[in-house]
């Protein structure tokens, strides 16, 4: 088939390349040109694993290509991926500008029928409003249809080839057997529901998640308390199938373009409907206390944070990725160097994006050991598997005393740390 993707972000680029790769004529649009010019020479803007290959293969195939100009494209296109950003405003509620932008320029251009996918996480309703504002322009027959994304950043391209479940939200038989189509080389489990089922299903996933990840960092803290250790707290709960293992790893809290964005966004979806979703607003809650732990609990080994050298490990929002946004790490280091902290750091793939966005303060190292030398604190911010394999006796050695050593992930031995001659504190693994 063939298929226009408006917006080469994590969503839309995967998307593009992954709908090629499963044999689409796929065009990725963009408004950046700089950004379209570069992927057309296989320059990748993000660190994905996998993607860049997907992409070069493509385009060597002809399957894939690039454009800047929506106009230009939409004519050839069955189908329409919308994955344009739609980032959080300051009242917590989605941004759609981009969204209804895209609609409208769909609407100016649209000659024939086209089911246009809402890929970008919406709020309820909005596969109503972009029909509204297409149909504005064009009196022809068009379907919108809402198809919500899972891809998980740093394993996108095997969540899009592998999804756990594929949700079609369309309003009309025919857009829905094109979206089987689309689909049909993918054999997994297919759900077709309402657009605005398929766009709660989006926001109840993440605010699920969120709630668990939450939920886990509470009980983290009273294992800190009662002398219990939440890792294994965790594997015990999680062998009970109706529980599940996955995200309930405590730490410092979520971060990423999504969960944050998302749960909020739902809390201010409920408000505006006139609903009190309390569950939600103690997961935000509780999310934004746990990355002050960190910096409680250096107060209380430190005496005070002014003037003190401290090391961050991590500046990404979790492993895998160098995207930083909504990163625990960051506002950690924030949060630190505002206490009049020494901040030296370092991550394998973040450092540039975080040097853009931090002012001052903060000292950039390529060598994780260099960072930690002459700190009298470590905090090991993000799961990055390097930090785990890490010398920790040399790290200790570099270290200058108290060589506290705070934990915010749980990936190291607290025993064996300790033997090293570290003052180790991890999230929830017992009392000091
Ligand atoms: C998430 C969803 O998983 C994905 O389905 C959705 O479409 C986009 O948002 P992503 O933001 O890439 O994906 O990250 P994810 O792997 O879900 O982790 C989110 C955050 O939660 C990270 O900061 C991570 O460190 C944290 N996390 C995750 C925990 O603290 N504990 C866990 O057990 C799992």
């Amino acid at each position: 088939m063939n298929i226009v993707v408006v917006g080469t972000g994590y969503v839309g680029l995967v998307a593009g390349a992954c709908l090629a790769k499963i044999g689409h004529q796929a065009t990725c649009v963009d408004i950046d040109e700089e950004k379209i010019k570069n992927l057309k020479e296989g320059k990748i803007p993000i660190y994905e694993p996998g993607l860049s290959e997907v992409v070069k293969k493509e385009v060597a195939s002809k399957r894939l290509s690039f454009s800047t100009s929506l106009k230009d494209v939409l004519d050839q296109a069955e189908v329409v991926f919308v994955a344009v950003g739609t980032p959080m405003r300051r009242d917590g509620k989605a941004d759609l500008q981009y969204v209804e932008a895209v609609a409208k320029e769909i609407g100016q251009n649209i000659k024939d029928y086209k089911v246009i996918v809402n890929k970008s996480t919406v709020p309820v309703g909005t596969g109503k409003e972009v029909t509204d504002i297409i149909a504005k322009y064009y009196k022809g027959s068009f379907d919108v249809v809402s198809n919500p994304e899972f891809l998980r950043e740093g394993s996108a391209v095997e969540d899009f080839m592998k999804p756990d479940r594929i949700v079609i939200g369309a309003g009309s038989n025919k857009a829905r057997d094109v979206m089987l189509e689309v689909y049909e080389p993918l054999d997994y489990k297919k759900i077709t529901v309402s657009i605005e089922s398929a766009e709660m299903i989006k926001y109840a996933s993440n605010a699920f998640l969120a709630t668990k990840i939450s939920f886990i960092n509470e009980v983290a803290n009273i294992c800190d308390i009662v002398d219990a250790d939440v890792e294994d707290v965790a594997r015990g709960m999680g062998l009970d199938n109706r529980i599940g293992p996955k995200f309930l790893k405590a730490g410092i809290g979520y971060g990423g373009s999504c969960f944050p964005k998302d749960v909020n966004a739902l809390n201010q979806i409920a408000g505006t409907s006139g609903y009190d979703f309390k569950l939600l607003k103690a997961v935000i809650e509780v999310n934004i206390k746990q990355r002050l732990l960190v910096i409680d609990k250096l107060e209380e080994l430190l005496d005070q944070i002014k003037d003190q050298p401290i090391c961050v490990l991590g500046l990404a929002f979790k492993a895998n990725t160098d995207d930083i946004r909504e990163s625990a790490a960051v506002d950690i280091i924030r949060t630190l160097t505002g206490l009049g902290a020494n901040i030296s750091t370092y991550d394998p793939e973040a450092a540039e994006q975080a040097k853009e966005i931090m002012n001052g303060g903060v000292k950039f190292f390529d060598d994780p050991y260099e960072a930690t030398k002459d700190a009298k604190a470590l905090v090991v911010a993000t799961e990055w598997p390097e930090f785990k394999k890490l010398d920790y006796k040399k790290v200790a050695s570099l270290m200058a005393n108290p060589k506290i050593l705070i934990d915010g992930r749980n990936i190291l031995e607290p025993e064996e740390m300790r033997k090293l001659g570290f003052k180790y504190v991890g999230v929830g693994r017992g009392k000091l």
